[in-house]
């Protein structure tokens, strides 16, 4: 697609509810995978099958995830009966980074190396080989980094060269109301952790519950200021 077809792309996605933004990506494209992370962004994989019933379906496994998250990456399998590709990180990379700096270096140097080495490159690995990728971003996710993101864009963070690659963010403009209408309205399985106080959902140790009325964002890698709560998944909200 040339640079002004994904203008008008998204000139005409612009503000249209999730169902046809999802609609409109599996249309176009035969090679595009959800990108699910065990939180309630399940309601794409609970969208997209009411669309198309040969969705493709990945989460990244960092190794790091509470044992809820898989328990529930699991219920959402058999739930559907659908395949979840769990995409794991380089076992020399990551064996020399744990060797050299701990489990819990994230604390005190910052997040990015240990999600460049258990998300980030496994993602890019992934997305090397597919033309579209969906996600669960939404604007209410955070003030910092997320209220500009678009239905769909082309994400230059992951293309490779000569492989163009979309992203569609069909959640964007509903906030976290709207998906818990949607979750309890059709019955979609959510992760038990829901029920404890967490909102967005990440690995365990740089995830915590929130107090009533506070950010989601605010239990996301709390030691950090707002503007460095991205983990290189979403790279292009920083450009
Ligand atoms: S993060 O970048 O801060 O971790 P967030 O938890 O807000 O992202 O989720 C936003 C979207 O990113 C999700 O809806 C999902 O599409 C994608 N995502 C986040 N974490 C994962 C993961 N572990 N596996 C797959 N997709 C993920
Ligand atoms: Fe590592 Fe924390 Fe990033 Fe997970 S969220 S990959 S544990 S730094």
């Amino acid at each position: 697609m040339t640079v002004s077809d994904i203008g008008q792309l998204q000139a005409d996605l612009t503000d249209k509810n999730p169902r046809i933004i999802l609609k409109k990506a599996l249309e176009l494209f035969d090679n595009v995978a959800i990108s699910f992370s065990g939180a309630e962004d399940v309601v794409l994989i609970d969208m997209a099958l009411k669309l198309n019933k040969d969705i493709q379906v990945f989460s990244l496994d960092t190794g790091r995830l509470h044992p809820e998250t898989y328990r529930f990456i699991e219920k959402v399998r058999k739930h559907y009966q659908i395949d979840i590709e769990l995409l794991t990180p380089n076992r020399d990379n990551l064996d020399a980074f744990v060797k050299n700096k701990g489990l819990f270096s994230f604390y005190e140097e910052g997040h990015q190396e240990c999600c460049g080495l258990r998300k980030v490159e496994p993602l890019k690995r992934k997305l090397a080989n597919v033309d579209a990728w969906i996600t669960g971003q939404r604007k209410d996710q955070s003030l910092d980094t997320r209220q500009n993101i678009p239905e769909v864009q082309l994400d230059l963070a992951f293309a490779t060269e000569g492989h163009q690659l979309l992203k569609f963010n069909p959640l964007v403009n509903w906030n976290s109301g709207q998906v818990w209408d949607y979750i309890e309205a059709h019955q979609v399985p959510y992760n038990e952790l829901h029920e404890r106080g967490f909102v967005s959902i990440g690995c365990e140790p740089c995830t915590r519950a929130v107090l009533p009325n506070q950010h989601e964002r605010a239990g996301r890698w709390w030691w950090e200021s707002g503007a460095k709560k991205e983990c290189g998944l979403h790279a292009v909200n920083l450009k």
